[in-house]
């Protein structure tokens, strides 16, 4: 019905979608069956046949899914509870009329992937006793303690970085600047690694490896598309022109070391005064098993300078610490969320006139933004509207009203899934090859790898 690509859909052999949804969703399933036992059996405020109810539910899912069940509506009394679920049975019924065929296994694969985790979320909000309940609290909590050594390497790094350059409170000389700006979008890009979700089928070690600052350098040939530049280039002409004081926001991902390294860029961009306020933008509920809520960063500033949590928690951590508290006691970082983030309206809706009242709400925010870091694969997804768009698609191509609705983004985002932008001619055929030749997989796979990132950018003034 529209002149764009086609979404990926679940039925797609080709793409991870296929695998998504038939082995790795029964299996995040499966340990959320497994955290509300041990939650149950830990702590005497929930209760036990509330417990039991949410397990069944949990158990229903999985056989749905085995099924290749329809996609049912939220009933009334989910929707009573939970007003914007109605955003969901609105698209089923937009996407019926569309010929979509609504099974767990057929539907488009962005949509089916954020209704899952409302008909988690929900099946959660319904029992009065575990409604308070972060079901994935305890996986973003070992995993962000398994980041130690790349968690201590970085804070040192950025401590001594303030000794040498920002404690005299002077302005660094343009060149300085861009090196460190490269150093650490970089930082902030690859700490996108590390995903929950994909652990469901990947060792720790593995996702871990990709952490220390060799490791990061040698990376810096996977960016298959770098806007880096383009960002820089922007932010002098920004300063230049200077009539404000400046603002960037950051559209979390995963909790833990991804945050930490948003969190550490922050500090970088105050410190350095190439902005006066940052906005960081969390999600309202558990999503996508690792996705920062505003009470994950305050978990994460107590662990900082938790002994027991880092046990090497000695000065670095101290002085970022501190440094965080500091400017969020300010104002200079702001924490926010908002449910738009967590219903299935992929953002091109992020515009003045959208039909969404949370998003152009949102839009309303955001034009305010002099730069939007967005992070991670999923927000990835949902700018380009996970899409089968060509690879060499430009970029400001592939996301609708954002290439020129005056909202300036710049997604920072490590390929975990098919849809992927802005490449230059015969690499995804190149890619696809050798990936095919050296694990026996499907080529195109490649771009689910988690190897490989993107630093892609709009001004938002597209003609
Ligand atoms: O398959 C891709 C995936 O694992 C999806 O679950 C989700 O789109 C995404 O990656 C999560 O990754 P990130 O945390 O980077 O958004
Ligand atoms: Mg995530």
């Amino acid at each position: 019905s529209s002149s764009f690509p086609d979404f990926y859909h679940n039925d797609d052999k080709e793409s991870f979608a296929f695998e998504t949804c038939r082995e790795r969703w029964p299996k995040i399933l499966n340990d959320c069956i497994d955290d509300i036992k041990l939650a149950l059996s830990k702590d005497q405020k929930y209760d036990a046949s509330q417990a039991d109810q949410i397990i069944d539910g949990f158990n229903s899912l999985i056989k749905n899914m085995a099924n290749g069940d329809k996609l049912t509506d939220f009933p009334p009394e989910i929707i009573t509870l939970i007003p914007n679920l109605q955003s969901f049975n609105d698209s089923l019924a937009k996407f019926a009329t569309e010929g979509e065929k609504l099974t767990w296994l057929t539907a488009p694969w962005l949509f089916t992937e954020c209704y899952l985790y409302r008909r988690i979320d929900a099946l959660i909000k319904l029992q009065p006793s575990w409604k308070d309940f972060d079901i994935f609290e305890d996986k973003k909590q070992k995993s962000f303690q398994s980041t130690a050594p790349a968690v201590y390497e970085l804070a040192k790094r950025y401590q001594s970085l303030h000794q040498e350059s920002f404690s005299s409170g002077e302005k660094l000389n343009d060149q300085a600047l861009k090196s460190l700006f490269k150093e650490f979008i970089d930082v902030c890009l690859w700490g996108n690694k590390i995903d929950l979700s994909l652990l469901a089928n990947k060792s720790q070690d593995e996702v871990h490896a990709g952490q220390t600052a060799e490791k990061r350098i040698e990376a810096e040939k996977n960016i298959i598309s770098n806007d880096t530049n383009q960002v820089w280039d922007y932010l002098v002409k920004l300063d230049q022109g200077r009539t404000h004081a400046k603002r960037m926001d950051f559209v979390l991902d995963n909790s833990g070391f991804e945050t930490f390294t948003d969190l550490i860029f922050s500090l970088f961009l105050l410190d350095a005064q190439i902005t006066e306020t940052v906005v960081i933008h969390c999600k309202t509920r558990p999503w996508m098993v690792s996705d920062t809520m505003i009470k994950d960063i305050d978990i994460l500033l107590d662990d900082l300078v938790d002994q027991s949590f880092f046990p090497e928690s000695g000065a670095a951590l101290q002085f970022i610490h501190s440094k965080l508290e500091t400017y969020i006691k300010q104002g200079n970082i702001k924490l926010t969320d908002s449910e738009f983030w967590t219903i299935d309206l992929d953002y091109w809706h992020i515009d003045g006139g959208d039909a969404s009242q949370l998003a152009s709400s949102l839009y309303g925010d955001l034009i305010k933004s002099d730069l939007i870091f967005i992070k991670g694969d999923l927000n990835y997804r949902k700018t380009t509207a996970d899409r089968k768009w060509d690879k060499t698609t430009p970029f400001v191509n592939a996301i609708g009203a954002l290439s020129s609705n005056g909202l300036k983004i710049v997604s920072l985002r490590t390929c975990k899934a098919d849809v992927c932008v802005g490449l230059p001619r015969g690499l995804d055929e190149k890619l696809s090859e050798e990936w095919h030749k050296s694990t026996g997989e499907i080529g195109g796979l490649w771009c689910s790898s988690g190897n490989w990132a993107v630093i892609s950018f709009s001004e938002g003034n597209a003609k």
